[in-house]
């Protein structure tokens, strides 16, 4: 099939390259010029594992063109993904729709052939509605119909969830939009991925409500640490044995510093101030809540480094492990992680900053910041480790080693990920949020003196 796809962010760009792999004609469009540049040439503007590779080969099966012209990018296509943003506000909860209702008259002003417009982007709900209103009010030649197939990939899983997705859901108005959107994704329902099909509305509630849902477990999970801390109980341990329940599940339960990103923290807000404008607010009054638990968690992170480093951090060398929100990304839109660091670096910490992939990213957002391109670098003659990203490979660092080149051997683990008791048991005072402090102490076995 030929299709468009509207804006080359990090879901068009990873939408188109993975339908062109799934054997369809993809010309993808944007208004960035240093994008689409990229794009062409095979390479990635952000980080993701395995998508410059599938780029690759998409481009060279010839199936997959990136293209500043808007009319090159509809001709004669029958399928237009509209992929673009829809960012905070500046002063508001709410989402900004601009770019997608720009992108449908975009597609209702520029199309050749008659078509379905399928909207990706998580829009506020009610949106898809009124969009396949207007269009019905300006009768186009050719034809548009507006169907809506909304995204849950996940940052550094982004080809697994798009090519392997849980499900696939299809909010149309017609039984034609759902035979075209059938077609569309036809080999990913021959290998059995199910597929929900509904109505406008419900389709926009799905993304919405699965976002609010895994924010809330994790929000969840955080209150619980609060109150495990001030009993000195442990939160690692009470996750394990709630996530044996299969009616809780064990999955979005890890305690620490809570979630970030592009998504989950503004699709929560805009969802709250929608449920406002629907006269709703006392539905959602608790993802409010749930907000307030998420970024309490950041304070509570710093105020556990503080302890750490004897009440004061003028003076103190901090290095931070981890800037992109979670691992396996170069993202740091609303980085818990960066946030620490530059709520340290303002008490007067000299903070250091490390991270495989988000350095160039962090930099451009905290300027005033140190980074370090070697972790060994960013620990040397420090006072206190934070990690703050779980990457692996912080996980696997040696303690022993580690141990001689800072200033005093104390780690603060704000994700849960290391194995405390090996770093305790290698001279280093641990703590874990929602955990126990761990005092040092010399394991004989890791003892290599
Ligand atoms: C999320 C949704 O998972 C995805 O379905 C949707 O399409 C977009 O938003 P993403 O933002 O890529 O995806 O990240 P996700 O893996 O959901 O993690 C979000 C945040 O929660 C990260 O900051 C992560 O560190 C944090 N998190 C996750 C926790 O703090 N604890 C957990 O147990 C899980």
């Amino acid at each position: 099939m030929r299709l468009s796809v509207i804006g080359t962010g990090y879901l068009g760009a990873v939408h188109a390259a993975c339908m062109a792999h799934l054997g369809h004609d993809v010309r993808a469009y944007d208004v960035d010029a240093n994008k689409i540049s990229l794009l062409s040439s095979g390479v990635s503007p952000f980080y993701e594992p395995g998508f410059e590779e599938l780029l690759q080969s998409a481009l060279s099966s010839g199936r997959l063109r990136f293209t500043l012209n808007v009319e090159e990018a509809l001709a004669n296509a029958t399928v237009h993904f509209v992929c673009v943003g829809t960012p905070q506000l500046p002063g508001s909860d709410a989402a900004d729709i601009q770019y997608v209702d720009n992108a449908v008259k975009l597609i209702a002003a520029s199309a050749d052939t008659p078509g379905l417009i399928v909207g990706k982007s998580t829009v506020p709900v009610g949106t898809a509605q009124r969009l396949a209103e207007e269009l019905a009010a300006r009768p186009s030649a050719p034809a548009l119909e507006i169907a809506w197939n909304p995204e849950f990939l996940r940052e550094g899983k982004a080809i697994e969830d798009t090519l392997r997705p849980n499900r696939l859901v299809f909010g149309v108005d017609s039984e034609h939009a759902e035979k075209v959107l059938l077609q569309v994704y036809g080999t990913l329902i021959d290998e059995g991925i199910p597929h929900v099909t509904t109505d406008l509305p419900t389709s926009e509630m799905v993304k919405v409500a699965a976002n609010s849902f895994l924010a809330t477990k994790i929000s969840f999970i955080n209150a619980m640490a609060e109150v495990c801390e001030l009993v000195g109980a442990d939160v690692v341990t009470l996750a394990n044995a709630l996530g044996y329940d299969d009616r809780i599940g064990s999955r979005f339960l890890t305690a620490g510093l809570g979630f970030g990103g592009g998504c989950l923290p503004k699709d929560i807000r805009a969802f709250s101030a929608r449920a406002g404008e629907l006269g709703a607010s006392d539905s959602l009054r608790f993802l409010h809540e749930v907000d307030k638990i998420n970024v309490r968690r950041r304070e509570k992170a710093v105020a556990a480094a503080s302890a750490l480093v004897g009440g004061e951090f003028l003076g103190k060398n901090v290095a931070v492990l981890g800037a992109a929100f979670k691992p396996n990304s170069d993202d740091v839109r609303d980085s818990p992680a960066l946030n620490v660091a530059a709520s340290m670096h303002l008490r007067g910490a000299d903070v250091r900053v490390h991270d495989p992939k988000a350095i160039p990213n962090a930099r451009a957002r905290f300027p005033t910041l140190t980074y370090c391109e070697d972790v060994e670098k960013a620990c040397r003659d420090v006072d206190l480790i934070v990690l703050a990203t779980e990457w692996e490979e912080y996980c696997n660092i040696d303690p022993l080693a580690f141990r001689s080149i800072v200033r005093a051997p104390r780690l603060l683990d704000t994700r849960n990920a290391i194995d405390r008791e090996y770093w305790a048991g290698a001279g280093w005072l641990v703590h874990a949020l929602g955990r126990r402090p761990l005092t040092p102490h010399i394991d004989a076995s890791q003892e290599r003196l």
